[in-house]
């Protein structure tokens, strides 16, 4: 079975093919930070004006570059949410004509779910269950999952997403948006031992994480540090604080994931979203779960991030489940994952 997959949820534009026998046949994604660059974040209306200019030519370009045509998909897998409602509208509606004019089923997906899921793209696959770290631009999550569909949430942010931690603290240090992954290359120069940020929430039980002080932390660094300084001091400091604010969210995920996986008594540990393309925390995972005697699992860097090729195989999880949309279409911007089911009956 063959299914397209549709990513629009916010600012990239992801297509792909999932063979469910061959696996992965081809995926792109198109970003659109460029266009949002000068604004400093994402806006919505220019979003899914891209979105439109960008969805048929990229379906055509893939299924060409992979030999095929529309009488070669057997479903069609759109993201329903959560995310921006106009971006997701154009994804939806052009997915669900396509399987309308192809003549195959359309099935919406939630967008966390194709993060999670999106390690079982790799050929060494986690088997269920497992415990998930979702760390993404909107999202962090620990979810416990037993099997496609059934997922228990331990803890989530109660303010801002470890992503959107990232960002913030990037755009005090004037690294663009999203500044993520430029935060992280700078702090590869930064002094670890100058400053220590708080490890937020870790003192006392639980699985939530609070991540919005980190950001002031860093503010209130920069305002004293910084008066008088100019050129390399600056561009130092700036580094070292980088440097501090990702040992201070590496080392809070770190140790929630520890206490996650203890309290589920697992072996595995799967990470995905967009912040898990981050290199310290990736290895710092890796030697967490070696040490409690298990594996860390997560996709290679160009599917933590935004793609299509989670949603096909998300998409082709609960095709072949027997689910499947109705005749027209829906969104839900907010959506709890929660709220997903392993055998949702079709849409009427
Ligand atoms: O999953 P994603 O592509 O989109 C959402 O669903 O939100 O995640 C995007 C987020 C952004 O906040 C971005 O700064 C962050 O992931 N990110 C990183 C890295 N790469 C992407 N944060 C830290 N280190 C990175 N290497
Ligand atoms: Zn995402």
């Amino acid at each position: 079975m063959k299914v397209l997959g549709i990513e629009t949820s916010c600012d990239e534009t992801g297509v792909a093919v999932y063979d469910s026998r061959a696996g992965l046949l081809g995926h792109q994604v198109y970003s659109q930070i460029a266009l949002h660059a000068d604004y400093g974040g994402v806006v919505p209306e220019l979003a899914s004006r891209d979105h439109v200019r960008k969805l048929t030519p990229m379906v055509g370009q893939l299924l060409d570059e992979l030999a095929l045509t529309g009488a070669d998909i057997d479903g069609v897998a759109y993201t329903a949410g959560p995310g921006l409602a106009g971006a997701l509208l154009v994804g939806a509606a052009f997915g669900r004509s396509l399987a309308w004019g192809w003549g195959v089923p359309a099935i919406g997906v939630h967008h966390m779910e194709g993060h999670l899921l999106a390690p079982m793209l790799e050929p060494d696959q986690p088997a269920f269950p497992f415990v998930a770290l979702l760390v993404s631009g909107g999202h962090t999550q620990l979810v416990q999952v037993a099997g496609v569909g059934d997922y228990e949430l331990l803890g989530e942010s109660l303010d801002d997403a470890a992503g959107e931690a990232f960002d913030k603290t990037a755009k005090l240090l004037n690294l663009g948006y999203p500044g993520g992954p430029a935060l992280s290359a700078l702090a590869r120069d930064g002094d670890p031992d100058r400053f220590r940020f708080p490890r937020p929430m870790t003192d006392r039980p639980g699985l939530d994480f609070s991540f919005s002080g980190l950001k002031t932390f860093a503010l209130t660094t920069l305002q004293q540090e910084s008066e008088g300084l100019s050129g390399d001091d600056l561009q130092r400091l700036h580094a070292d604080i980088a440097r501090a604010f990702e040992d201070a969210v590496v080392d809070t995920l770190a140790i929630k994931c520890q206490r996650a996986v203890r309290q589920a008594d697992s072996r595995a540990l799967v990470m995905a979203g967009g912040v898990s393309a981050n290199r310290t925390l990736r290895a710092r995972v890796d030697q967490l779960m070696a040490e409690l005697g298990g594996r860390a699992y997560y996709p290679r860097a160009e599917l933590c991030t935004d793609n299509g090729a989670m949603i096909a195989y998300a998409g082709w999880q609960r095709l072949q489940a027997g689910q499947h949309e109705g005749p027209g279409f829906a969104i839900r911007p907010r959506w709890p994952m929660q709220e997903l089911v392993a055998e949702r009956p079709p849409n009427a």
